[in-house]
């Protein structure tokens, strides 16, 4: 039986707050010149997603992928499914990837190389956090929220076997 459920708070929803808003304020910085074409991953990206949107303001387009790594409890295998949600037609847009967590890396790195082949303008990366420990692909980042350690996380949109996405922190799982 699995008891797994979540501990101490990593990040409070006061710190992840304040964090999206200067993501926010960055990215809006930087797009000054012209619209901007959101691609989030589904589902962990969810809750950041909408925090993000709000501070952005309505000068983005919003567009879905889904992505499937996490076979097997807490560890990837590498392999990663993308299914489409919607169309993925990003030619000539400039494309901002949003996703929970950057961990070993193959999800943003299948996601990118799908929005590359549409032919878009530009891209850049948007992530909460970024747990380098555990990197076995390159990924850029140029927008990241916050570095985590070697820990299993769960809360503001991150799941656990589906479960915890609604917790307003982010919290390690324990168990
Ligand atoms: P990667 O392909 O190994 O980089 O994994 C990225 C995906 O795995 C993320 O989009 C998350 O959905 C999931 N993931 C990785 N680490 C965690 C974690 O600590 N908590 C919850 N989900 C995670
Ligand atoms: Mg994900």
């Amino acid at each position: 039986m699995s008891h797994e459920s979540p501990g101490d708070v990593v990040f409070s929803a006061e710190q992840i707050s304040r964090r999206v808003a200067e993501l926010a304020a960055a990215i809006r910085r930087d797009a000054a010149d012209g619209p901007l074409t959101i691609l989030a991953v589904l589902h962990g990206s969810a809750v950041f997603l909408a925090e993000l949107l709000k501070r952005l303001g309505t000068t983005v387009d919003v567009e879905f992928v889904e992505a499937s790594s996490y076979r097997d409890g807490t560890t990837s295998n590498g392999q990663v499914a993308l299914g489409r949600c919607g169309r993925l037609d990003l030619a000539g847009r400039d494309v901002l990837i949003v996703d929970d967590i950057v961990d070993t890396g193959h999800t943003l790195a299948a996601v990118r190389r799908a929005v590359e082949a549409t032919g878009p303008r530009s891209v850049r990366t948007c992530v909460l956090l970024d747990k380098p420990s555990r990197r076995q692909v390159d990924v850029a980042l140029d927008y990241c929220g916050f570095v985590v350690n070697n820990v299993f996380v769960v809360g503001y949109g991150l799941d656990y076997a589906g479960r915890y996405r609604g917790l307003p922190h982010i919290a390690r799982l324990e168990g």
